[in-house]
């Protein structure tokens, strides 16, 4: 396992601790890594208001858009059992790294799945759709 991983995996693994999930208790923490070597952290965001609950990627996504950064390489998700991300962070997620690693790790640290972006979506929409003038 190369170092990156391996700090990925202790970042996402942190971020679960912050999590805030009286509805669920399901923690989920997040790390991603962007092509200029930043990692930008999540954690799921629930409200008593379900739907406006946040999860764990797309908290770490937003953060690292709304500094400006928008390349991604790897997202690493931690929970209890190696919990796939949702429907929604996948669209999220493909919005803006079509090719990014996604590993999902569970809280000892060991790799449940290690695949893409396209991976977890094939054929996903994406915006060269709406680009396409017929
Ligand atoms: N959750 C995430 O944070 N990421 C996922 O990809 C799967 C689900 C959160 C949402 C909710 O707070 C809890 O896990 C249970 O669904």
């Amino acid at each position: 396992m190369n170092d990156n991983l391996t700090i990925l995996i202790g970042k996402a693994i942190a971020a679960s601790r912050n999590a805030y999930v009286p509805y669920s208790n399901y923690r989920v923490g997040a790390a991603l890594l962007s092509t200029d070597s930043n990692v930008y952290t999540g954690c799921n965001v629930e409200n008593s208001a379900y739907p406006a609950g946040i999860c764990a990627e797309r908290t770490a996504i937003v953060k690292a858009v709304s500094e400006g950064v928008q390349n991604f390489k790897t997202i690493v998700v931690a929970t209890k059992n190696g919990g796939s991300p949702c429907g929604i962070c996948r669209q999220v997620m493909n919005e803006f790294a079509p090719n990014m690693r996604v590993v999902m790790v569970n809280f000892e640290g060991a790799i449940v799945i290690d695949t893409t972006v396209e991976g977890l979506l094939p054929h996903g929409f994406s915006k060269d759709k709406l680009d396409s003038t017929d």
